[in-house]
């Protein structure tokens, strides 16, 4: 038993940042994790293992189709599975035990286990009762079920199961075209399955903005993806490696079956708290069964705080560690901010597609006056070089104020472009502020400021 000043619930990017915040601020701090390793969902079966499939898998594309365009001839690459899955578990492991050497660098003790909080100011881990001035529930979140979908892990599998298959897939079918459902089918599609898509809504990625979502799916057909939009996945029926899956078409009722080898169950991820005890402590919880918490991510029972996946708004790694790092202001007696306003978005496929602020659906039902300033990367002399012509930028800014609300780009690097739409938003930027700075050339990043220079007196290149 121990006395700490903070407890933190899991070590996922929202509660590994928050530990290590609390510790910079001079609290002592314990992170309870019941997993092997630290890092959470992120790092062991998230962000991390995809993005390491994602750009081996892309390599194999870049060698496969554009090598011999460039000059560069010869045989492409064959696939080897099993060192694949080693190059991604090498990725996990170094990032794991660089949260590890952070944690010992920060003096952060690691009580390895599964927590719950028996009383508020206590945490139980295995026999021992710790106690701590302030504990904050970083326990992340699971993947959805869907009724009449059993997973095994094996034939019908979520995104875990999916980043450690034991063989390629000759067809996978997929349930759900979401971000994990678009991402690790193209994995799957550039290492040779045929990857069919299945999807409840008539459009892919819901939420986004409507032109990037039909220019991504006709850049995902054109790799090879196969789409059956506006299907209700019914059941899937499965053997030692064999399944059926079951749709209705929404528009007429009418029944499909699909044969595949492995099925990929992508329809959304749900907060995970099970084993807390937070029922008989009395926390709130909000009717989509997250964690209820205020302003300053402070829950109904005093000194109890829950951040990340666990809480509402997006489930993602860099919005978990805002709030870890915001939280751990608050609990160190300072101010803590989110601003929830300028969180981006992005999908790392190829091209990538990145977002941020409000699309134009939102503005239309706001009723805002509205400018918009696009800009494709058709003109941008780089991306032209790079084989990487295909999307766009799109700037949406306030009609009077030039104000930017929000930004949607589908193309190359996409993901590391919107960041400087999100530090002009920050900083209450007007797109004029953005087309007047100085973009080194060739960079992409002039497609962004072409964008801009579109929302006033014109784009140069197009
Ligand atoms: P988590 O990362 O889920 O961590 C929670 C941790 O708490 C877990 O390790 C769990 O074991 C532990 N825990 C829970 N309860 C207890 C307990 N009682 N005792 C002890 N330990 C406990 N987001 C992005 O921003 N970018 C991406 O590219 C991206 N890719 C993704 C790809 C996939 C396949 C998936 C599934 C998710 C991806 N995400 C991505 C989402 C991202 O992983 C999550 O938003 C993020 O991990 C949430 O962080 P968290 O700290 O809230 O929770
Ligand atoms: P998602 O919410 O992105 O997509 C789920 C899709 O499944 C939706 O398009 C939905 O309409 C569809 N669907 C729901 N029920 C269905 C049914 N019965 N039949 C067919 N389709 C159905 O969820 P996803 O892809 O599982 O991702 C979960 C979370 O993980 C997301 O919230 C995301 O934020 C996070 N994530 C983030 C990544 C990133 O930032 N690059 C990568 C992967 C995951």
């Amino acid at each position: 038993m121990a006395n700490y000043d903070v407890i933190i619930i899991g070590s996922g990017p929202g509660g590994y940042v928050c530990a290590i915040r609390c510790a910079q601020l001079g609290l002592k701090v314990a992170c309870v994790e019941g997993r092997e390793t630290l890092g959470g969902t992120c790092l062991n079966v998230g962000c991390i293992p995809s993005k390491a499939l994602l750009h081996a898998s892309h390599m194999l594309h870049e060698a496969e189709h554009n090598f011999a365009a460039m000059g560069l001839m010869g045989k492409s690459p064959s696939v080897d599975w099993k060192q694949m899955l080693s190059y991604k578990q090498s990725t996990i492991e170094q990032n794991t035990k660089g949260i590890e050497f952070l944690f010992k660098k920060n003096k952060i003790d690691w009580l390895k286990g599964w927590g719950s909080i028996p009383e508020a100011g206590k945490v139980k881990v295995g026999d021992e009762v710790h106690s701590a001035k302030k504990i904050i529930i970083a326990s992340g979140s699971e993947p959805a079920s869907l009724p009449g979908v059993e997973v095994d892990e094996k034939v019908v599998v979520t995104s875990t199961g999916a980043l450690e298959l034991g063989k390629i897939p000759k067809k996978l079918v997929v349930i759900g075209a979401g971000v994990i459902g678009l991402e690790l089918g193209s994995v799957y599609a550039r290492l040779g399955s045929e990857v069919t898509v299945v999807e409840f809504l008539d459009a892919i990625t819901p939420g986004m903005d409507a032109e990037v979502q039909k220019t991504f799916q006709r850049i995902l057909k054109k790799q090879g993806l196969g789409f059956i939009m506006g299907a209700a996945v019914q059941k899937t029926e499965a053997t030692k490696s064999k399944a059926k899956v079951t749709y209705k078409l929404r528009k007429d009722d009418s029944e499909h079956t699909l044969d595949a080898d492995v099925v990929l169950l992508a329809t959304g991820r749900k907060p995970y708290a099970d084993g807390l005890g937070l029922d008989a402590l009395g926390v709130a919880m909000t009717k989509r069964g997250q964690i209820a918490v205020n302003a300053t991510w402070e829950t109904n029972v005093p000194g109890i705080y829950a951040i990340g996946d666990a809480i509402e708004g997006p489930m993602l790694a860099h919005k978990a560690e805002d709030e870890g790092m915001a939280a751990a202001e608050q609990v160190a007696g300072r101010h803590g901010h989110v601003n929830y306003g300028v969180i981006p978005g992005v999908i790392y496929t190829h091209p990538e597609v990145a977002n941020v602020g409000l699309t134009e659906q939102a503005l239309k039902e706001e009723g805002r006056a509205y400018k918009v300033g696009k800009f494709s990367f058709m003109g941008n002399g780089r991306a032209k070089a790079n084989f990487a012509g295909d999307g766009f930028v799109k700037i949406l800014a306030d009609k009077e104020t030039d104000r930017i609300l929000g930004a949607h780009i589908i193309g190359p690097a996409a993901g590391d472009l919107i960041h400087e739409i999100c530090v002009a938003m920050e900083f209450g930027a007007s797109a004029e502020d953005l087309a007047m700075t100085c973009h080194a050339h060739p960079t992409y990043s002039e497609a962004v400021r072409e964008a801009a220079l579109a929302c006033g007196d014109g784009a140069i290149h197009m």
